[in-house]
């Protein structure tokens, strides 16, 4: 069976894209990136797809007359290319509704904390304000209010008296890094449907156990 074929949108630093790329070498990985698509010339990210043999695009929001046709464009390139899943990477502009509603299903999303909690940016500084005891990362297909949509994969990172935004941050991204390939898998492989706005994975297993935070008799 032929692999899935991903477009991956960014507009920084790729490191999302990077975990990515990794996990397409792998010769039994059910998925590939036809195409990387950055709305910024300057994103160090375009370099990591370069440096993997991957094609890269540079859309210019700045170019456009308005978001739809900014978003018509981008559409039109990754049809060019067969793309089946979209994956958004730290891509930081808004999308139409016209392109919500083209790719409903079709692609999906990671945001550096446990949705539905703390939407928008700088979500480490507001887990941090809360005094919440846990973070995390979300996958999750995309609707056109920003940040919502059926949830596919979490990962939890417990929160410690010394975290400062920096450090939260750099532990929730080593789970990025783990959970948006698992996602890209899942969808791949076939394992899920969308039922009354949420994903369904067939096999679903949850992982036995419990995280308490501050550990029980610490
Ligand atoms: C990641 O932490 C990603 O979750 C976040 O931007 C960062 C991009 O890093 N995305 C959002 O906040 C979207 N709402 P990367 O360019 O190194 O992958």
């Amino acid at each position: 069976m032929g692999k899935l074929r991903l477009a991956v949108l960014i507009s920084g630093r790729g490191s999302n894209l990077q975990a990515l790329i990794t996990a397409c070498a792998q010769a039994d990985f059910p998925a590939e990136i036809a195409l990387v698509i950055s709305n910024k010339a300057a994103a160090p990210g375009l370099q990591l797809a370069t440096a993997a043999g991957i094609a890269t695009r540079v859309f210019d929001h700045t170019a456009y007359a308005s978001r739809s046709d900014f978003d018509r464009h981008i559409t039109r390139a990754m049809e060019e290319i067969g793309t089946e899943l979209v994956c958004l990477a730290g891509f930081m502009r808004l999308l139409s509704d016209e392109f919500c509603d083209h790719w409903r299903d079709r692609m999906i999303n990671i945001h550096p904390s446990l949705l539905p909690a703390f939407k928008g940016l700088d979500v480490q500084q507001a887990a941090l304000d809360a005094g919440v005891r846990f973070a995390g990362c979300t996958v999750h297909y995309v609707r056109k209010e920003m940040d919502t949509g059926p949830i596919l994969v979490q990962a939890v990172v417990p929160i410690g008296p010394d975290d400062t935004a920096d450090s939260l941050a750099q532990r929730i991204l080593a789970e990025e890094h783990r959970i948006y390939p698992l996602a890209v898998r899942l969808i791949a492989d076939g394992r899920v449907s969308i039922k009354d706005e949420r994903a369904v994975i067939s096999g679903h297993e949850a992982p036995t156990g419990q995280l308490i935070n501050p550990p029980a008799g610490a």
